[in-house]
Formats: structure tokens, sequence, C-alpha cells
């Protein structure tokens, strides 16, 4: 089967990426509007784009779970403060977070309607979720417009703070126990996500020497 995109809904394409770009890595954005209220919500269309700017980007879609197809919560804060947290999730945090997609009415703090704890950032005012052993504090880059309601926000990372336990030094190396951080993607359909327990190893070669 071909899928010409130009003669799909979004909502086709919307299926046929999510459903195929897997898995994917899910940010946990926190952010604090000016009149000091939290909000919360994952983002499964995130990855990191570079390290020199440190960047991040969110794939932000259009709120049609509001009348009148508003922006997310997420995005309208970060347009009007410039800054956000990332929490990356883990297997023991899955339902907590996922609580914190709910279409809550906007200015309902899921953090606070979720139970879940926080504690301050050092370089921006929102605050990072305390669970989390990767935490991201982040400050606007750009913002790429999409459509009336949806954006692409690029981040610069500013500082993250990653839990002692998975950090060790090995011949002066700074080695970092990623499958102990126990961290979930998301994966097909709307309620499928990936634990990273099965993996492979595959060495990359040098040229010329190691190709012969
Ligand atoms: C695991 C997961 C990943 C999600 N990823 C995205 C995403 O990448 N982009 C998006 O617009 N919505 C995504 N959502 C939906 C938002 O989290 C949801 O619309 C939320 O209510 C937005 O909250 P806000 O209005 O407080 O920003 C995701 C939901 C879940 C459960």
């Amino acid at each position: 089967m071909r899928y010409e995109f130009s003669e799909l809904s979004p909502a086709e394409r919307y299926k046929l990426l999510v459903n195929t770009i897997t898995p994917r890595p899910i940010a946990w954005v926190v952010t604090l509007d000016n009149a000091g209220r939290t909000n919360a919500a994952p983002y499964s269309f995130f990855n990191a784009m570079g390290a020199d700017p440190a960047l991040v980007v969110l794939g932000i879609a259009g709120d049609n779970a509001r009348a009148g197809e508003a922006q997310k919560d997420s995005l309208r804060v970060i347009r009007e403060t410039g800054e956000f947290t990332i929490a990356l999730v883990t297997e023991a945090d899955a339902e907590i977070m996922v609580m914190t997609a709910i279409n809550a009415p906007a200015g309902t703090s899921e953090l606070e309607f979720a139970g879940v704890e926080t504690r301050p950032a050092r370089h921006v005012k929102p605050p990072v979720i305390a669970s989390s052993p990767v935490t991201f504090e982040c400050k606007v880059w750009k913002i790429v417009d999409t459509s009336d309601n949806s954006a692409i926000v690029i981040g610069e990372v500013i500082a993250m703070d990653i839990v002692d336990s998975v950090l060790s030094e090995e011949d002066g190396k700074l080695r970092i126990d990623a499958p102990a951080l126990k961290l979930l993607g998301r994966a097909h359909g709307a309620g499928h996500y990936w634990r990273g327990t099965d993996q492979i190893v595959i060495d990359r070669k040098s040229w010329p020497e190691e190709t012969v």
C-alpha cells in the first residue's frame, strides 16, 4: 500500500506516522504561567536535535478537545514565558504521566490534579517533576508555527539533572547506565508504551581499516 499524504486527512496522517515512527521518547513538560499557575503534559513528538547548542524539540498540536480549536496550554505558556522543564518518564510514573494528559480546562494544574511532586529548577521558573531520574531546564530557542494552533518548539537545554546512581567513571570516561533508568517510550496506538529492556549492540566501524 502506498499513501499520498496530500490525499489524506490529518487524522489519517497522524495514525500512519505514530503507528510506525516508534518508539518515541516522552517529554513530561512543565510550564508556569505569569499568574503563577503550573501546567504539565506529556509530549512524544520529542527528541534531542543537537549538542552545540544543546537543542530539544517538541511537536505540539492544536487542542481538538476544546471548542474553537485552541492552543494547548503548554504551547500558550511556553510562548508567554519562554521557559519549560522536561522530565523523562519511568515505568513507575507511567500511569500518573497519562493522568496529566487529561483534557482539563485551561488553567487547571495537572500536577495538583494528578498529585505529582515537584522541586524548584535553578535557571527557569517552572518546577521539575521530582520523581524523574532525568530532567532538563529549557529556554525557548525558536518556535516554528506549523498552523494557527500548532507549533514545533525548539528549546535550548540550560541544565540537566540525572540521578547519581546511574553514573560511574571508567578509564576517566563518564558512563551512564541508561537501562537502569527504566525509561518509557511511546509505542503504536493510543495506549501502548515501550520498555527499553531488549537491546542489541553493534559497534561502529572506522574507515577504512575495519571495513576490509
Ligand atoms: C504519552 C503521550 C504523548 C503525547 N504526545 C503528544 C505530542 O507529542 N503532541 C501533542 O500535541 N500532544 C501529545 N499528547 C497529548 C497531550 O499530552 C494532551 O493533549 C494534553 O492534554 C495537553 O495538555 P496541555 O493543554 O496542558 O498542554 C500526548 C499524550 C500522551 C499520553
